[in-house]
């Protein structure tokens, strides 16, 4: 039984410890959420072991809000390469705020038009999950209300040509004396260095980044690939840059820049191609078809047509129906652990054991003949059969999948990698949902929003402008289109 000493001992401890976790230190999170850190003892102790987070969720897994949630993005982006990343960002949970020009708006929401008078699929499909305000930021009221966005934001992203944001007064000595933590994220299509004042779109960027120059047939010119690498190849990366600055930025309580520029974001998902480069100082690539045909290389990476990249061959095969479907074709790995299986498959057994065959050293040389032959069994089937034949005695093989397969594949609706949405002007639309799937963030598709349709809700709601005030800025002009001929002039 306890004396009353010891009663009196452990209740001045409790006492002790309640104080102690009252003087709390609170500490903001890369959102808005308030962290309530101990200050003292065994709870201190245990914060620290815990590294400085909450208590395990027990909430479903999916119902404890979403990766991004409370972070507010000023979304100066347009075109793709910028809006590729704030839509990314979106469907992880934070708060798009897109900045867009009076009257105008982006420029793709007009861009290759399929329903008249409503916004493009070229913007509505990269534009998901965010909010539209309408502001001329040149015009001095523009600017206070920028202004105010800055102070109320954590991210500023945009992808101007070079020095536009400078121009419009955002330097970035600006934005991090108004909101020190704000980061500021930027895709320019090249680096510090002889061009980085160049304007760069797309193509531009699969040029200078090195993989057009190794994209195609050797005898053909340089091909630049439908996958848009360029663009949303670097606004993938830019968001992660910004994810990192987030991140960083609990433990410094600053912002920071991050600059993607394209060539870079490029050459980065083209990396081992210059891998091939410094290869070829020591020898010829052997993996190339072209070697096996006896053509000797040059003093730059070649175009591997469909040679694989990789140290497994493969091609690029005919299917059954390859007279009329232009996409009835096969992607075909030879890889050396299931040779035995695929000379079963094509009907020739004695490749397993013939020296010529056997390894895959000895197969370098007649890769050409090797892929003729299979195809000669893959064109006997469809290229659903050969994927399900392959894959049975695991066999790596793609199907060459035409848009219209992937629209209309039910597997990929389901897990909501396409997603159907539904847009008040255009009706109903297909879009790419988060290719990322979070256990615990579920990302819900939304439509592209309008122009300007959230202009009045954010400068009132989030930024705290009276009815009165709002009147007074639409009277001025920056918020609202200019005259039709000014209007004209812009697009
Ligand atoms: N209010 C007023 N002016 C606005 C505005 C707004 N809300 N939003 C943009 N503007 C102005 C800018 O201030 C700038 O004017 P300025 O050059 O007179 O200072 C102009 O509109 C936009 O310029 P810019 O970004 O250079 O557009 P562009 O159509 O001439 O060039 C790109 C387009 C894509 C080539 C260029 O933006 C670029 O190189 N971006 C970086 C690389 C990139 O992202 N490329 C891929 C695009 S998918």
């Amino acid at each position: 039984m306890a004396t009353r000493k010891t009663q009196k001992r452990a209740t001045a401890k409790a006492a002790m410890k309640k104080a102690a976790m009252k003087k709390t230190a609170t500490k903001r999170t890369a959102g808005r959420k308030v962290v309530k850190l101990a200050a003292g003892g065994k709870a201190k102790r245990a914060a620290v072991r815990a590294n400085g987070l909450p208590k395990p969720s027990t909430k479903a897994w999916g119902k404890a809000g979403k990766a991004l949630d409370g972070v507010r993005i000023l979304d100066f982006t347009h075109v793709q390469a910028g809006p590729t990343c704030t839509q990314l960002l979106a469907y992880m949970g934070a708060d798009c705020i897109k900045v867009e020009r009076p009257g105008v708006g982006d420029i793709t929401r007009g861009q290759l038009r399929d329903v008249k008078g409503a916004d493009s699929l070229y913007f509505t499909m990269l534009n998901g999950n965010k909010r539209s305000i309408t502001i001329d930021s040149k015009h001095p009221k523009g600017k206070e209300i920028l202004n105010r966005l800055i102070k109320h934001c954590d991210v500023l992203v945009e992808n101007f040509g070079p020095g536009a944001l400078d121009r419009m007064g955002l330097t970035w000595e600006h934005i991090h004396k108004t909101n020190p933590r704000m980061i500021v994220a930027s895709v320019k299509g090249f680096g510090p260095g002889p061009y980085e004042d160049c304007k760069v779109y797309e193509n531009v960027a699969q040029c200078a980044g090195g993989a057009a120059s190794t994209t195609g047939f050797r005898d053909g010119p340089p091909l630049v690939t439908g996958a848009q690498i360029g663009d949303s190849g670097t606004g993938l990366h830019v968001a992660f840059g910004i994810v990192s600055a987030l991140y960083q930025r609990v433990r410094t309580g600053r912002g920071q820049r991050v600059l993607c520029a394209m060539q870079d974001g490029v050459l980065n998902l083209a990396r081992v191609k210059l891998r091939d480069q410094q290869r070829l100082a020591h020898g010829p690539l052997t993996e190339y078809s072209q070697h096996g045909e006896g053509i000797p290389f040059g003093e730059a990476v070649p175009r591997g047509g469909n040679d694989s990249g990789g140290g497994q061959p493969g091609w690029i095969l005919k299917c059954k129906g390859w007279e009329s479907d232009p996409n009835a074709y096969t992607y075909f790995i030879t890889q050396a652990p299931v040779w035995g299986a695929i000379c079963d498959i094509i009907g020739k057994p004695e490749w397993k054991t013939d020296p010529d065959y056997a390894t895959p050293n000895a197969r370098l040389p007649r890769l050409r003949h090797i892929f003729d032959t299979i195809e000669q069994w893959t064109m006997t089937k469809t290229k659903f059969e050969v994927m399900d034949i392959c894959n049975a005695v695991d066999i790596p093989v793609g199907p060459i999948l035409s848009m219209r397969e992937i629209a209309e594949e039910p597997s990929l609706r389901k897990t909501g990698t396409v997603v159907e949405v539904d847009h008040p002007t255009r009706g109903k639309y297909l879009t790419v949902g988060n290719p990322i799937k979070m256990s615990d963030s579920i990302t819900e598709v939304r439509r592209s929003p309008l122009l300007g349709e959230h202009t009045e809700e954010i400068l009132g709601k989030e930024l705290g402008y009276s009815k009165a005030e709002i009147a007074e800025i639409k009277a001025s002009g920056a918020i609202t289109a200019p005259e039709k001929g000014a209007r004209a002039e812009a697009a």
